[in-house]
């Protein structure tokens, strides 16, 4: 199964591909993980990359379809991915379909997590992420079992330096301009599938899981 997440920054696509990837046992590729990797690791892509992040900016396409069309033709992707924060742009989203279809495959769902601007600032500033494994938490809505301290591998949280309010603010305004077109290419290619992202998160993938299957 292969399944594209779609939606505003902070809707939960993060949140609801790990849900999905560990259901449905398949890689989960997140660009912007990929991306904080090497911000971490100092490679010459994330110093690339960084000076766009850290302005809300999107990263230039054509530092980032080379990476993805080369991760989904790697092995353990031959029963499906779910790809998050790919593709951004109309371009990304030509260029990986002319990759699939080169290889006779092809995009199952585009799933789009919907949450309206005014829920998102609040999302992403009670955001946290794990800086050692990148998971990730919400200071309200869920919060870690011990305040700080990342459940999962015991890491210190923090948050993120592109989840400053007036950078929120930007990354939507970059969301509505290159991103919220993909729906409508999703929708004509018959592939677009919506869920309400405000509900709870166990509700959101409850409602996923029906459009996917058991
Ligand atoms: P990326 O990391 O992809 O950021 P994003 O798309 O802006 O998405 P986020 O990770 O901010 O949010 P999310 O939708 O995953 O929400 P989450 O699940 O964490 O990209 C970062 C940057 O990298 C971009 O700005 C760009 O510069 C660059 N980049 C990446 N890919 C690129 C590409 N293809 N082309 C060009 N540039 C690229 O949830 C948010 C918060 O809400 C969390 O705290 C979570 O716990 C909480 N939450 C989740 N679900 C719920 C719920 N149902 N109810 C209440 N709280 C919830």
């Amino acid at each position: 199964m292969k399944i594209i997440m779609l939606g505003a920054p902070g809707a939960g696509k993060g949140t609801q591909a790990k849900l999905i990837a560990d259901q449905y046992q398949i890689p989960h590729i997140s660009t912007g993980d990929i991306f904080r990797a090497n911000i971490k690791n100092g490679t010459e892509l994330g110093k690339k990359a960084k000076s766009y992040m850290d302005q809300g900016l999107l990263v230039p396409d054509e530092l980032v379809v080379d990476l993805v069309v080369d991760r989904v033709a790697q092995d353990d992707c031959v029963n499906g991915y779910v790809l998050d924060g790919f593709p951004r742009t109309i371009p990304q989203a030509t260029a990986l379909d002319e990759a699939l279809i080169k290889k006779g495959t092809g995009i199952d769902y585009a799933l789009n997590v919907d949450v309206p601007d005014e829920n998102i600032i609040r999302r992403m500033s009670g955001r946290r992420a794990c800086v050692n494994c990148g998971a990730t938490y919400h200071i309200v809505h869920i919060p870690t079992k011990v305040e700080g301290i990342c459940d999962r591998c015991g890491s210190e949280l923090i948050l993120r330096d592109d989840d400053k309010p007036e950078t929120v603010q930007k990354r939507l305004n970059v969301y509505h301009e290159q991103t919220q077109p993909l729906i409508d290419y999703y929708s004509k290619a018959g592939i677009l599938v919506s869920v309400d992202g405000t509900k709870d998160m166990m509700e959101v993938f409850a409602d996923i899981e029906k459009i996917l299957g058991e």
